[in-house]
C-alpha cells in the first residue's frame, strides 16, 4: 500500500500542475446509465429556513450522518496522504446510538437522512444500519453519498435494506486522472459500482464533482453531457478549504467559481435553464441544458451547483450534521457543536451542555434539547476556512 501511495504521489504532483488535454467520449459512453424515473420530493411538514431563519429547529430538513472518518481513497482535496489520526473505534457511535439520534431528529420533524463518511461502506455491515433506520417511523428519505468503489458488492443489500437514493462522488472520468486525484484508486470499480446500483434499482442518481481549476476544468461539459439523455443529476461542488488537506497550500489557485464552471458548460452545450427544485431539498441551484440537441427539447437530467464559496447559502441552510464520534454540528465550516456521545452513554456532560439541556428526564429528551441548542449555533455566514476536513464531518 505504502509503495502504491508513494508512486501515486509523484503522479499527483506531475499531473496536477499542468492542464490535461480534452478527452473522453470513451469513458462517458462506457457507463450503462439507465432510464431514470422522476425525482421524488420530500414532503416535509417543516417551514422553510427562508421563513423562520436557519437557527430555528423547525427549519431543519436533513441530518447528514457520518458513520466513519475512514476511507479507502485519499482524495487530494479531502485527506492528507499519510499520518492520518483515525478516530479510535470505541469513540464511534454504534448503530443503536445513531438510531437514537435519528429518533430525536424525527421528533423535530426532520425527515431526510443522508449517510456519509469518510466512505460509509468501509464501516462494517452498513446495510444493517440502513435497515435499522428504515424501521424508525418518520424517516422519510434515506440516502447515502459514496465514492462507489464498494457499491458493486453493496448496492443490492443496501436496496434490500431500504436505502432510497445514492449520490456517487466522481471528480473525473479519466482513469489516470482519477488515480491521481484519489491517490491510487481504480475508476473501473466506480463504474462497476454505478452499474450495480442501477441494476439494484436505484433511480435518478446524483453525481458529485468537486471542481478544481487545472485539474478537471476541461471535463465539466463532458459531465454535463451525461444529463442530455439520462435523468440523473450532476452536481458541481465548489472546492472548499476544509481542514489540513494536501491541496490546501494551493487552494486559491485551484478554486473555480460556479460562474466559470457554468460558462464552460454553456460554451459547449448551450444555455442552462432553471429546473424545478423543491426549495426544501438542499443547497444546490439546479438547471437543465435548455436545448442541447438543437431540437427544442431540454436535457432529461439536471445540473446542480453547490457554491458555498461564491454564494454562501447559510441564511437558508436546512441541515445539521452528526459526526462519526457523535458531535451534532451546526455548520460544515465551523460554528458550534454539541457532544451527543456523553448523553448517549450516560457520561458527564460539559457544564454548558448540562445547563442547556435543563431538566431532561431521559436520553431521548436530552437529545431532543441538544438539537435545539445546536441549531442556535448556526453562523450568519460561514467563515472562509473550515476547521475540519470533510471526511471527519460528513459532507
Ligand atoms: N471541497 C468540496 N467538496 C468536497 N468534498 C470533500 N471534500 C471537499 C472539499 N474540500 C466532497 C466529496 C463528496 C461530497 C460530500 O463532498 O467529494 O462528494
Ligand atoms: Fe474518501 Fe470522499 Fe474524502 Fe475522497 S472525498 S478521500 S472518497 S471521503
Amino acid at each position: 500500500m505504502r509503495h502504491i501511495l508513494r508512486r501515486s504521489r509523484k503522479r499527483v504532483n506531475r499531473r496536477l500542475v499542468r492542464p490535461i488535454p480534452l478527452f473522453y467520449n470513451v469513458a462517458v459512453t462506457a457507463v450503462a446509465l439507465p432510464v431514470f424515473g422522476p425525482v421524488e420530493s420530500l414532503s416535509a411538514p417543516n417551514p422553510l429556513a427562508s421563513e423562520t431563519g436557519p437557527r430555528d429547529i423547525r427549519a431543519v430538513r436533513t441530518l447528514r450522518i457520518s458513520v466513519t472518518d475512514r476511507c479507502n481513497f485519499r482524495c487530494v482535496y479531502c485527506m492528507p496522504e499519510e499520518k492520518i489520526d483515525w478516530l479510535p473505534r470505541e469513540t464511534l457511535l454504534s448503530y443503536e446510538e445513531i438510531a437514537a439520534v435519528v429518533r430525536a431528529a424525527v421528533r423535530h420533524g426532520i425527515g431526510g437522512f443522508k449517510l456519509t463518511g469518510g466512505e460509509p461502506l468501509v464501516r462494517h455491515d452498513l446495510p444493517a444500519l440502513v435497515a435499522l433506520l428504515r424501521g424508525v417511523p418518520g424517516v422519510r428519505e434515506l440516502s447515502m453519498t459514496t465514492n462507489g468503489a464498494l457499491l458493486d458488492e453493496y448496492a443490492a443489500p443496501l436496496k434490500a435494506a431500504g436505502l432510497d437514493r445514492l449520490t456517487v462522488s466522481l471528480d473525473t472520468m479519466d482513469p489516470d486522472r482519477f488515480r491521481a486525484i484519489t491517490r491510487g484508486a481504480d475508476i473501473r470499480r466506480v463504474w462497476a459500482g454505478i452499474r450495480a446500483a442501477v441494476a439494484a434499482g436505484f433511480r435518478h442518481p446524483k453525481i458529485n464533482c468537486v471542481a478544481m481549476r487545472g485539474i478537471n476544468d476541461d471535463e465539466y461539459a463532458a459531465f454535463a453531457r451525461l444529463t442530455i439523455d439520462h435523468d440523473a443529476t450532476v452536481r458541481f461542488i465548489e472546492y472548499m478549504p476544509l481542514g489540513r488537506t494536501a491541496l490546501g497550500g494551493e487552494y486559491e489557485q485551484r478554486f473555480i467559481a460556479e460562474t466559470d464552471i457554468r460558462a464552460r458548460i454553456e460554451a459547449a452545450l448551450g444555455p442552462l435553464t432553471p429546473a424545478d427544485h423543491d426549495a426544501g431539498h438542499g443547497p444546490a441551484c439546479v438547471f437543465r441544458l435548455a436545448d442541447p440537441r438543437g431540437d427544442g427539447h431540454p436535457g432529461r437530467g439536471r445540473i446542480g451547483f453547490i457554491s458555498a464559496m461564491s454564494k454562501p447559502f447559510c441564511s437558508t441552510c436546512n441541515r445539521l450534521r452528526l459526526t462519526a464520534e457523535g458531535q451534532l454540528r451546526s455548520c460544515l465550516f465551523d460554528g458550534g457543536e454539541v457532544e451527543l456521545r456523553p448523553i448517549l452513554r450516560g457520561e458527564p456532560l460539559r457544564p454548558a451542555t448540562h445547563d442547556a439541556l435543563g431538566d431532561s428526564n431521559s436520553i431521548a429528551d436530552a437529545l431532543h434539547a441538544a438539537f435545539i441548542r445546536c441549531v442556535a449555533f448556526k453562523p450568519e455566514v460561514h467563515g472562509y476556512y473550515g476547521n475540519r476536513q470533510m471526511s471527519q464531518i460528513g459532507g
